[in-house]
């Protein structure tokens, strides 16, 4: 597969990685249930086409989600010393949920990154992690605790790099000034464009990769979404502004118009949305929330499109910037986000 190089912060020499991402959360419950083998089998199927990096989070149906990912490695080989180093992973924590699955804050001290990176360990099977990262910003704990905190275990041999999640400018350069940062995870999509004003820009400054989230948004923006599709309980879209009533309406016509556009290329949307953000930087990994090889197989397609400019402004005359209908997220978990503010 194609490479791409995420971060040379601080002089660093970045990290090597694979053009797209798999993000594993889909796999977890947070999009309703998915089926155990068939995640399994994607897990593999996107390691075998050279999708080497690999996402997810510690609060990923608490803990499942670093267990399927520990499972599924263990049985193709890859915890094994000679050939861990053909994945890399990429591990969220911080969030803090009860038994009922709730969201009930957030703790990023340094004593928690310690003890939460221990169970990590243990959950994926593996020695070390390739990306840690805070999933937000703690408000009550200062940048460069939390990144200062990552640092000594990079300097201990169980992280390689350090990443940050959905943080603004301001943090980046705290963050950066303590220690290298490789990446900063967050949503990128035709349909969310913020990062575009001013923390891409920073980003780039500074040296530091985007893996970009949500680019299909949520799967709303994939062409395969539509009106009669339900997503209930704790199904993110459900409670997701985006996909409610007259906002799911005014979206979908937009995805309508994006589909005519892929038509014409003879591609589907859902590679054309991956294409466009693909197109928007070397320095940006899409990670693809594919759950199922279908889907996967879908998304590595999008690695052969390529788009002119000519199709670039094609497809932003379909879904003009700041188009969508609706907020990325709900209110609560909008004014938890450092990037927004
Ligand atoms: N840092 C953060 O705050 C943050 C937040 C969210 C996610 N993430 C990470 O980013 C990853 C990707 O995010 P996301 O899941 O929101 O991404 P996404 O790719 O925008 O949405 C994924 C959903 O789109 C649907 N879909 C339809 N066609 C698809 C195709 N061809 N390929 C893949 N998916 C298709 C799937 O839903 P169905 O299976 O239901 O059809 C899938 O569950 C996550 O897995 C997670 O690791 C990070």
């Amino acid at each position: 597969m194609q490479q791409r190089i995420l971060g040379t912060s601080g002089g660093a020499q970045g990290l090597a990685t694979s053009a797209l991402g798999l993000g594993c959360m889909g796999m977890s419950g947070m999009y309703g249930p998915s089926d155990r083998s068939e995640s399994v089998a994607t897990l593999h199927a996107a390691v075998d086409a050279g999708m080497v990096l690999l996402d997810t989070g510690d609060f990923y149906g608490m803990g499942h989600n670093e267990m399927l990912i520990g499972e599924a490695l263990a049985d193709a080989g890859f915890t094994r010393a000679h050939q861990r180093d053909e994945v890399q992973i990429s591990v969220k924590f911080g969030a803090q949920r009860d038994p009922a699955g709730n969201w009930i804050g957030f703790d990023a001290r340094p004593s928690a990154v310690k003890t939460a990176l221990s169970y990590t360990l243990q959950r994926l099977r593996v020695d070390h992690i390739d990306i840690y990262r805070p999933a937000r910003l703690d408000p009550n704990v200062p940048i460069e605790d939390t990144v200062g905190a990552i640092a000594d275990l990079v300097k201990a041999g169980y992280v390689r790099h350090i990443g940050l999640s959905e943080v603004g400018s301001d943090t980046l350069r705290r963050a950066a000034a303590v220690h290298p940062i490789v990446d900063l995870q967050i949503e990128y999509s035709l349909i969310s464009r913020g990062i575009e004003r001013d923390i891409l820009p920073t980003c780039r400054d500074l040296g530091i990769g985007i893996t970009a989230y949500g680019v299909l948004s949520r799967g709303l923006i994939s062409g395969h979404w539509n009106k009669e599709r339900e997503s209930k309980g704790a199904d993110f879209r459900a409670h997701s502004p985006r996909f409610q009533g007259g906002n799911l309406d005014h979206n979908l016509a937009l995805v309508e118009e994006l589909r005519r556009v892929a038509a014409e290329k003879g591609v589907s949307v859902a590679q054309i949305a991956i294409a466009w953000v693909l197109a928007q930087g070397q320095d940006i990994v899409p990670l693809i929330g594919a759950r199922r090889r279908d889907r996967l197989a879908e998304s590595l397609g999008a690695l052969d499109v390529t788009l002119t400019p000519d199709d670039l402004a094609a497809i932003e005359r379909a879904v003009p910037k700041d188009s969508a209908a609706g907020d990325r997220y709900n209110a609560h978990a909008m004014a938890s986000l450092d990037s927004e503010r």
